[in-house]
């Protein structure tokens, strides 16, 4: 089977190149260089020539907290029209299986229920990244518009819970929570520092899904495709406060030093955990624990900054 990935060389992507079932499918992986999808009759006439029997779309604009902030024009209109023109395309050149990645930034802000696949648009999305969720929304309902309309077409979406492991940014920049605290809390031990500052309370829940995990959860997506519900939540069902990543990946390098709360800083939601409810009924489950990612995820960290 001919698999395209679009966003090969990002940590989803690469994750998936990585996974042992890579090895049972023709896996093309362009980069941005050879597939450019701002670039919609480029994108039209590559997937034309490459004709995949199914098209997982793991391309576009990714960044933490501090980078959603600062450039919201960048995140919605770099992934509406990576989203818009990849999906477009698809259709347009005749492709019928495509799995779009979404983000459980699509759910609205501040619901202390776990968020299931029918609360995407059923109230106001959080502001820190706005501007990405709603590029991820129009991506979701696009897939799901062109499959509606005709059945020959399954497009369907995965909305991944936060993602952390092997391949991420590590960057305080461009880092989500995981990458960042290994950072921190790294600089700290490396410059003998016995505090390193948490932002906000520390209180606020999330779940953080290891990457290799994620990466199962496609290959399991592919695998049993007809079977896979339109939109579908990948996620772990529990989550962690922010002050407790922090126990843990201390734990896990060696940091005894205290944590200081800086309450000046933004924090985002208050808990963002995706219902499992659909995709335990479908059959599948994340199986690293948060430890184990943890550690997967420092040696990847120590192994790239050559420590
Ligand atoms: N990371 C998470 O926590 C998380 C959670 C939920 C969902 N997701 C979703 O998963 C997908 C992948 O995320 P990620 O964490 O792997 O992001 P990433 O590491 O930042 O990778 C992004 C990928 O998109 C590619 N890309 C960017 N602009 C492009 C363009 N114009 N044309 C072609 N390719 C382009 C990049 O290619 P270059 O490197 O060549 O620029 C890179 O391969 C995204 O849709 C994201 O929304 C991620």
């Amino acid at each position: 089977m001919r698999v395209l990935i679009t966003g090969g060389s990002g940590m989803v992507g690469r994750n998936l190149l990585e996974h042992t079932a890579s090895n049972r499918f023709s896996i093309i992986a362009p980069s941005s260089q050879e597939l450019n999808l701002y670039d919609f009759d480029a994108t039209k006439k590559f997937l034309l020539k490459c004709s995949p029997d199914i098209l997982i779309h793991s391309a576009g604009i990714v960044g933490g907290i501090q980078a959603n902030i600062r450039e919201p024009f960048k995140f919605l209109v770099g992934n509406l029209d990576i989203g818009r023109n990849l999906i477009c395309a698809a259709r347009d050149v005749g492709i019928k299986r495509l799995i779009n990645l979404g983000s459980s930034c699509m759910y609205p802000r501040n619901c202390s229920d776990p968020l299931s696949e029918e609360m995407v648009l059923k109230g106001e999305l959080e502001p820190t990244n706005e501007g990405y969720a709603l590029a991820k929304i129009v991506s979701a309902r696009l897939c799901d518009y062109i499959s509606r309309e005709n059945s020959e077409y399954q497009y369907k979406t995965l909305i991944p819970c936060n993602i952390y492991g092997r391949h991420d940014k590590f960057d305080p920049s461009q880092s989500h929570l995981i990458p960042a605290i290994i950072h921190k809390i790294q600089v700290a031990i490396s410059n003998k520092k016995d505090s390193v500052d948490v932002w906000g309370d520390g209180l606020a829940r999330r779940e953080f899904m290891y990457s290799e995990d994620l990466a199962d959860a496609i290959y399991s997506a592919i695998d049993r495709f007809e079977t896979l519900p339109s939109i579908m939540n990948v996620g772990l069902g529990y989550d962690h406060t922010i002050n407790e990543y922090y126990k843990e990946v201390a734990a896990i390098v060696g940091f005894e030093g205290q944590f200081v709360n800086d309450l000046s800083k933004p924090v985002g939601m208050a808990r963002k955990l995706v219902c499992v409810k659909r995709l335990n009924k479908w059959g599948w489950e994340a199986k690293h624990s948060l430890s184990e990612g943890i550690e997967k995820t420092y040696k990847f960290y120590l192994e790239k900054h050559n420590k």
